[in-house]
């Protein structure tokens, strides 16, 4: 049922023999049966979690040439919760994260970034947040990103001084094919100017927590640190 839409990818890659499905972002071994029926699961499950039908009342709090910014708060209609707590199972697996529970989920902001396509390609969680340890820099040990979620070296050196803070970014998350054009960017940007009625938050207003090696590649980018 699934498309036989693929890429070949190129030759050199560690992973010979390997595609991309072009529409879930998945890669696996097209020859193995057993990948590809994994791939066939996680396809469907994916892009069903991944799908955007909207609904009345829905709360646009930007709009792109390529897609829109949807926010969900915590008392919105139960669909709409709903969609932002499935969305979020699928970036925590993403992620590697297991059980992982919101700090309070009636401070959670949801940002869902939704294409033209309507697909969610995008998601934001942020929460109240009073303070923060900065992360400290290690100059020249920045670890090579890897697909592997558990070489995910993920213990970043921090401060022991809490630092005054408003927004806490607890996950963020760009669909695999439509990474570096701008997703996260725009998605911060929002949160920063709706997160807080009447004010827009500095970059020092904000923190990411628990940054993974692209969030935090990202992060420094954008706060410019
Ligand atoms: N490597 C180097 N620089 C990067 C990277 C990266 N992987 N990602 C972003 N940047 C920098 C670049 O300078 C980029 O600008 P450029 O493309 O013009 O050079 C700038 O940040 C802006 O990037 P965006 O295009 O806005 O970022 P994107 O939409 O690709 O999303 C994100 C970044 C969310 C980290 C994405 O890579 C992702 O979803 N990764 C997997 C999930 C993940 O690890 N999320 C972070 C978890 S940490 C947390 O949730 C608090
Ligand atoms: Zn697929």
């Amino acid at each position: 049922k699934h498309s036989r839409d693929q890429m070949i990818i190129d030759a050199g890659q560690k992973h010979f023999g390997a595609v991309i499905c072009k529409s879930c972002g998945m890669i696996y071994t097209a020859a193995s049966l057993e990948d590809e029926a994994q791939h066939i699961q996680h396809h469907e499950r994916f892009l069903e979690g991944l799908r955007y039908v909207g609904w009345k009342n829905e709360r646009v709090v930007a709009e792109f040439w390529d897609g829109k910014i949807v926010l969900i708060l915590p008392n919105d209609p139960k669909y709409a919760v709903k969609k932002a707590e499935d969305v979020r199972e699928i970036v925590d697996n993403e992620l590697g994260f297991k059980q992982v529970s919101l700090g309070c989920p009636a401070k959670t902001k949801t940002y869902l970034f939704v294409s033209n396509e309507k697909m969610i390609v995008g998601c934001l969680v942020a929460e109240s947040i009073k303070q923060a340890f900065r992360v400290l820099s290690e100059p020249g040990a920045v670890p090579s990103p890897s697909q592997d979620a558990l070489q995910h070296h993920r213990a970043w050196r921090c401060s022991t001084e809490p630092e005054p803070c408003i927004c806490g970014i607890s996950r963020i998350w760009v669909f695999s094919l439509k990474r570096r054009k701008g997703i996260a960017r725009h998605m911060v940007d929002v949160v920063r100017s709706t997160f807080m009625y009447g004010c827009c938050l500095s970059t020092d207003e904000i923190a990411f927590s628990d940054p993974t090696p692209d969030g935090k590649l990202f992060a420094t980018r954008y706060c410019q640190t």
